[in-house]
């Protein structure tokens, strides 16, 4: 398998990356970007929610991997958004993460000036200072009421996505539009029930592999994008060492049995609103 896809706008970007969500210790940041980078990694999935995008500019920088090879994401909080606010934010995300043009910045949720933000998006590609862009956390009809308006279409739309959560509505409306499905919660958050489902395990025990690496070869086979997140350097290795084997179409059917009607993750869509109101403060 190729180990990077090709996105709507030609772009090409890994299919295995590297989250830093809610590593909020910035030297553990740094070193877990650092350690998986030299470990063969070439996505990084950040965001200015995060907190850490000067880490992980830090972690870059200091691989020692050529920038050119390295497709780093970060995205745009609510309280951003607006075309005036997102031309300011995209300018601090590329002097915070301090390694030239971002690979791909993410609209991070689908609520409040959305369009005036992918306006300041779509400006940030004509300049170069951003590659491509895309969305995360939208439904078919945010889609809808974007691409109504929108002069380049977003490449992907970072999602909950992982075998309890298959996303069927969702995936068919990606696939029309030719956005790639990209995975948050590819391992469910670490949940040690999805870890031990009788038939990831058996497919661990087939192959000699971790649950964890059945999961995520899931993911690759089935199409998407997974970042996974870890800051055990054990974890992150193993995360990756997944290309040595594949699932059979009978191994793929039993994980993708484990479908179940909701996500795992579920705020309200008025709860998410609220985020307009709170501005991420950087950390050094
Ligand atoms: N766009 C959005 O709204 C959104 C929302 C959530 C997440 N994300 C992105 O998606 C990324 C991944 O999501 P996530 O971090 O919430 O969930 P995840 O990657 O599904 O799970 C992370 C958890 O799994 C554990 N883990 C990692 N590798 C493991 C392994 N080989 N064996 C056992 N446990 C393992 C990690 O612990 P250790 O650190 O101890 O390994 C951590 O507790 C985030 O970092 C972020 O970049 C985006």
């Amino acid at each position: 398998m190729d180990a990077t896809i090709t996105l709507n706008d030609g772009a090409r970007m890994p299919r295995l990356g590297l989250g830093v969500f809610l590593v909020s210790d910035v030297a553990v940041c740094e070193a877990s970007v650092r350690s998986a980078l030299r470990g063969g990694y070439r996505l990084v999935d950040t965001a200015a929610f995060y907190r850490n995008e000067r880490a992980v500019g830090r972690g870059i920088r200091g691989s020692g991997v050529p920038r050119e090879e390295i497709f780093v994401t970060t995205k745009l909080w609510p309280s951003d958004y607006g075309l005036d606010r997102a031309r300011a934010a995209i300018g601090a995300s590329v002097e915070r993460l301090d390694c030239g043009p971002i690979d791909l910045l993410l609209l991070h949720q689908p609520v409040g000036d959305v369009i005036g933000a992918w306006k300041a998006m779509e400006e940030a590609v004509d300049a170069g200072t951003v590659r491509s862009i895309g969305v995360s956390n939208f439904t078919a009809d945010d889609l809808d009421r974007l691409l109504a308006v929108a002069r380049i279409r977003p490449v992907v739309d970072q999602i909950e996505l992982h075998p309890y959560w298959q996303q069927p509505g969702l995936l068919p409306v990606l696939a029309r539009h030719d956005i790639v499905a990209e995975a948050w919660y590819p391992l469910g958050h670490g949940s040690r029930e999805l870890l031990a489902e009788p038939a990831i395990v058996a497919a661990a025990t087939v192959h000699g592999k971790s649950p964890a690496q059945v999961v995520l070869r899931w993911h690759l086979q089935r199409g998407f994008v997974a970042i996974p997140k870890s800051t055990d350097p054990a974890h992150i290795a193993a995360n990756f060492d997944i290309g040595d084997f594949a699932l059979s179409a009978d191994e793929m059917a039993a994980v993708d049995a484990l479908g179940r009607a909701r996500p795992m993750q579920r705020i309200p869509r008025w709860v998410m609103s609220l985020a307009r109101f709170a501005r991420p403060r950087p950390r050094p």
